[in-house]
């Protein structure tokens, strides 16, 4: 399969900047929403990168201004620990902005890192096919929130395991390929169904994996997030100049 992404691009000075604008797009996408008495339906990834992110989301610029009641907080994925362990995504966010958020409780909708793994992406593929609408088969996110990582993956599709990107379920199990650690994932078809993708990328260590995912050298054919935009093959990016330094 070959990554013919169409990218859009957007860089800032820095980290916090970045983030700053992802923020002003989930406000003005949520306010969007809510005129029409519509839910905005989000999937976010864990990692540092989105930590700035939900910081800024509980400042008074966005914590007073968000519509909660017209949100949904979905995950990317997460990692198969209780939600107490320090490396669980839905403990970062909670941490980080759900807990200082008027969000419903009923509007948030983690993935069980304790339970069964199996089992785990069997109930939250249920959970979408009902929470959310459909478009050939799978569920559509109004905004999905990725990050890269420093091997090319995004969500928990890691390059060793690209048959993510055509998985015919919509949550599956994935092992991070060092720590063996098993995650619970959206797959690469539930991503690629999104309305709207953005990736939220930032940092020196990360301008690598973007000058080959851009400029979609034959590394990047390896990387799992060459292949994920939107049902339309659209990506957002959304990077810090460090980030963008070899573009
Ligand atoms: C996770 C994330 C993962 C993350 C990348 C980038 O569970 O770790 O969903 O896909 O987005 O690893 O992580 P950083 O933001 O920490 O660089």
């Amino acid at each position: 399969m070959e990554p013919s992404m169409k990218y859009k691009i957007h860089t800032f000075k820095t980290a916090t900047t970045t983030a700053h604008a992802v923020a002003k797009i989930l406000l003005e996408a949520s306010r969007a929403k809510q005129q029409k008495l519509q839910i905005l339906n989000v999937a976010v990834s864990g990692g540092a990168t989105p930590k700035r992110l939900f910081d800024l989301l509980t400042e008074d610029e966005f914590r007073h201004a968000m519509p909660w009641d017209f949100v949904r907080f979905f995950w990317v994925d997460e990692r198969c620990v209780d939600p107490a362990d320090p490396e669980s995504n839905f403990g970062m966010t909670h941490h980080a902005l759900l807990q200082y958020i008027p969000i419903p409780a009923h509007n948030i909708f983690r993935m069980k890192g304790e339970n069964d793994p199996a089992r785990e992406a069997d109930r939250y593929a249920d959970l979408l096919g009902k929470e959310l609408t459909e478009r050939n088969g799978f569920p559509v996110f109004d905004i999905i929130l990725l990050g890269i990582g420093d091997d090319g993956h995004t969500a928990s599709i890691f390059p060793d395991n690209m048959d993510l990107l055509n998985s015919e379920k919509s949550v599956a199990v994935a092992i991070h390929p060092t720590s063996g650690q098993k995650r619970i994932t959206l797959t690469g078809k539930t991503i690629m169904n999104a309305e709207q993708v953005i990736f939220l990328v930032t940092g020196k260590s990360k301008s690598g994996i973007i000058r080959h995912i851009i400029g979609k050298t034959p590394e990047a054919l390896e990387y799992p997030a060459s292949y994920a935009g939107n049902y339309k093959g659209e990506a957002f990016l959304y990077l810090d100049d460090d980030a963008a330094s070899e573009i």
